[in-house]
């Protein structure tokens, strides 16, 4: 099955009003319909970004939502909001969010379930730290994380799954390629074991984690990786428009 390949940055707390201009540059210098270009950054900067996207193929997305619809939660944000602000993907369970904010599978999962009733794709981060690799139980964990983080509601048209090991997090440091294949392989053939293979096969499995316009390329020649959740590196066009440029060569 063709899935259509995926390139998505994740600012993070990075970012004020200047940093728009790199969206500007990435709008210029791509324009291939078969990767979709998505950048998530803070709240603040998502209605202007999303303006400034507005009829270019480029898509805008948050980092977080609360898992109600209003309410009583100071600080927080809900999916309508976000898609009001014209956000049309929702970063969920991040594992920053999962050590900085205690926030747990079973959190995750009800938080995409209302980004999924909003309207929104949400994009689900699964990971294990480097002790859980060291014991081995990286697929346990991923297992674990992937049942309970995902709603029955996805379908590939409203769930991307990002596999991001924790300790490639912002380190410089990437698995081999050998086990990014592995951990994609175990996710689709769960996904297709619980959806059937048409949802299953259809959601898109992004790898994040230290990608780089160096390590693009051969992380995108893996069978079961449809794109990128990429973070440092996203901020500054000229860095992201590399890593985009070998996602398109390898559509
Ligand atoms: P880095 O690309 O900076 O390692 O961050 C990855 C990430 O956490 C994306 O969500």
């Amino acid at each position: 099955m063709s899935r259509r390949k995926l390139a998505a940055g994740n600012w993070k707390m990075n970012g004020t009003g200047a940093a728009l201009a790199e969206l500007e540059t990435l709008i210029a210098g791509h324009a291939d319909p078969d990767v979709e270009i998505l950048i998530c950054p803070p709240a603040t900067l998502l209605y202007r970004a999303a303006q400034l996207a507005a009829n270019a193929p480029l898509q805008i997305g948050a980092q977080d939502c609360h898992p109600e619809d209003a309410g009583a939660h100071t600080g927080d944000i809900s999916a309508a909001m976000l898609a009001d602000a014209g956000a049309t993907h929702v970063i969920l369970g991040h594992s920053e969010r999962r050590e900085n904010h205690d926030e747990s599978s079973e959190l995750t999962r009800a938080k995409a379930k209302t980004a999924i009733s909003t309207g929104l794709t949400a994009i689900i981060c699964l990971g294990e730290s480097l002790t859980q690799r060291e014991a081995a139980n990286t697929l346990d964990i991923i297992a674990g994380q992937l049942s309970i983080s995902v709603p029955d509601a996805s379908t590939a048209e409203n769930t991307v799954i990002a596999y991001e090991p924790i300790w490639a997090i912002g380190t410089g440091l990437t698995p081999s390629v050998a086990q990014i294949d592995e951990v994609h392989d175990f996710i689709r053939t769960r996904l297709v074991a619980r959806f059937g293979p048409q949802i299953g096969n259809g959601i898109r499995l992004l790898y994040g984690g230290s990608v780089k316009p160096g390590n693009a390329a051969e992380i995108f020649a893996t069978d079961n990786v449809d794109g990128a959740l990429v973070g440092g590196a996203s901020l500054k066009a000229a860095d992201f428009s590399p890593i985009i440029a070998a996602l398109e060569a390898s559509a």
